[in-house]
């Protein structure tokens, strides 16, 4: 189909549908391009909130739908591509979590923002990247805690906020990727440079970065940082946004170990959503998102109790 009446279409059916279109930064060029949002996962939680649209269209994977239709019951929630998953929340099974739970009696369950609503009915509370340190702090020093899905944002959480955590050994296989040895050889040859990562990288990323943050956060450093070249260790769609912010920075996506044609990681999931499904999802206003309420409560408190903490 020509792009050019997709995008036409995507914005008269848009206004004639009262329909809003939230955009993680993960997503294509051309889908940020038609967002009314573009955001981190904190930032679009909280528009999915206020928003006064009834229908939410969340280019982004499950999770986030799903989370926008916990907050919004009574709103139509979309998603362009069904199937677009995230390793983390797919590598936490409600049923092995729920085993793994029963091992930790005595432990508050902190989940990451990235895992299904199945599991988030089972946790204290929520957490983004953006927020992860203030919901660990407001825990009680006594208390004994269990963080999941993501073992690599666990890992740096304990550093951080010096706090012992259980943690569910699950991962992004985006972040998990980058790989050290490719990065160091290009801070060499750029040995100005500031590395910029997300704490879903690993500890060896993490060791050598000058900041580490959410995807909102590295946009935020990078702005603000008067450095002239930056190396990004997170999802390239997030040079979009940043390229358009910083015009006279150079952005070098961090490499991954893959030997692909793309030299920089990219999340299969959130590129599974594109223009035309875009434009069929809100034509049909399919795929919708739908939870039974009683499951859609008991994943609101922890949802709720990290807004009110954020
Ligand atoms: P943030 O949006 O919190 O930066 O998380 C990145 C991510 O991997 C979302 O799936
Ligand atoms: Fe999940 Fe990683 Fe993709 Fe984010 S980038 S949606 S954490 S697989």
């Amino acid at each position: 189909m020509n792009k050019n009446f997709l995008r036409q279409e995507i914005i008269r059916l848009k206004t004639e549908k009262n329909a809003v279109i939230l955009a993680h930064y993960y997503q294509g060029e051309e889908i940020q391009e038609l967002a009314d949002f573009i955001g981190d996962s904190l930032e679009l939680s909280k528009k999915a909130q206020q928003t006064n649209a009834d229908v939410i269209v969340f280019a982004g994977v499950h999770f986030m739908a799903e989370t926008a239709k916990i907050l919004n019951p009574n709103k139509k929630v979309l998603l362009p591509d069904w199937e677009a998953g995230c390793s983390l929340a797919d590598g936490c099974d409600p049923k092995d979590f729920k085993l793994f739970k029963e091992n930790y009696p005595d432990h508050v369950v902190v989940t990451y923002i990235n895992c299904s609503a199945e599991i988030k009915a089972m946790s204290d509370l929520v957490c983004t990247s953006a927020n992860a340190k203030k919901i660990i702090g407001s825990i009680p020093e006594e208390q004994k805690i269990i963080f999941a899905p993501d073992e690599n944002l666990g890992n740096y959480l304990q550093k951080e906020t010096k706090r012992d955590l259980v943690l569910w050994k699950g991962s992004c296989v985006v972040h998990e990727a980058f790989s050290l040895d490719k990065l160091i050889e290009i801070y060499n040859k750029n040995p100005n440079a500031k590395i910029a990562a997300h704490p879903e990288s690993e500890s060896h990323i993490l060791k050598v970065a000058h900041y580490i943050g959410s995807t909102s956060g590295i946009i935020n450093f990078i702005k603000t940082d008067p450095a002239a070249v930056f190396i990004v260790a997170t999802e390239a769609g997030i040079l979009h946004e940043l390229s358009k912010a910083v015009p006279d920075k150079t952005l070098i996506p961090a490499p991954s170990t893959e030997d692909n044609t793309c030299a920089c990681s990219e999340c299969a999931f959130m590129k599974m959503n594109t223009l035309e499904k875009l434009y069929w999802c809100l034509k049909n206003e399919s795929p919708e998102m739908k939870i039974s309420e009683k499951l859609r409560i008991e994943a609101l408190k922890p949802i709720e109790r990290m807004l009110e903490l954020s």
